[in-house]
């Protein structure tokens, strides 16, 4: 009997206060606890250094995230049976910074080294109806195109009928608050379901 490698998830996200930096680590809790290899990697900062310094907080938050997670590489994307992105809404759409990451993946995309690899997204905004689900959704599109076999969170756990979104993980997080226990349950949940996704597909792949 062939026994199989441990599950390798990439959890790639940006965050600039912390919201979908919480939500990033429940996701990682809950694919631990499904048995995976995780790498939780944090996007780096895309905006002016002048603009970011008149920011009360900016770059103190991003030293100290930067200091906790590596940037997210290509070859973390090679590694991974699954990835899981994480952003905060910018006008209803990803944030900039982990969009970089994502359109440096091209090469690896050309050589369809992304292709059958589950695929997850998570996020937060600061409003209700704010734009979650046009984010989560945005990045699906994106997804297509590299090939990833999407895992939505559906209403497949208790969790689903108290907070986040068929679509993925989300949090309402207005300045100074944190996501919910709630919210939490669901990341946790997302990350299990799709490590065991990701798990099926690899045990179903030829050696
Ligand atoms: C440039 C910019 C655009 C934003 N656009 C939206 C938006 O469209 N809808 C919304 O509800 N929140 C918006 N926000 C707020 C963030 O999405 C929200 O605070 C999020 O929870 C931050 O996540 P973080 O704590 O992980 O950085 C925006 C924030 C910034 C800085």
């Amino acid at each position: 009997m062939r026994t199989q490698a441990p599950t390798n998830v990439l959890i790639a996200f940006y965050s600039r206060n912390g919201a979908t930096e919480a939500l990033a680590n429940a996701v990682a809790e809950g694919a631990s606890a499904a048995g995976a290899e995780v790498r939780l990697r944090r996007a780096r900062e895309l905006v002016a250094p002048e603009i970011i310094a008149r920011v009360p907080g900016w770059s103190a938050t991003a030293a100290r995230m930067n200091d906790a997670y590596e940037a997210p590489t290509e070859a973390d994307a090679v590694w991974a049976d699954a990835i899981i992105f994480g952003t905060p809404t910018r006008f209803g759409a990803p944030a900039s910074e982990l969009r970089a990451y994502i359109d440096s993946l091209g090469g690896i995309w050309f050589q369809g080294k992304l292709n059958g690899k589950a695929g997850g997204a998570f996020g937060a905004t600061s409003t209700r109806h704010g734009g979650n689900e046009s984010t989560l959704l945005s990045l699906y599109n994106t997804f297509a195109h590299l090939g990833l076999i999407i895992v939505p969170t559906g209403y497949a756990d208790g969790a689903m009928f108290k907070a986040g979104t068929p679509y993925g993980a989300t949090a309402v997080v207005p300045p100074n608050a944190a996501p919910t226990e709630d919210d939490l349950a669901v990341a946790r949940f997302q990350g299990r379901r799709v490590t065991e996704v990701a798990a099926a597909l690899k045990a179903a792949r030829p050696a």
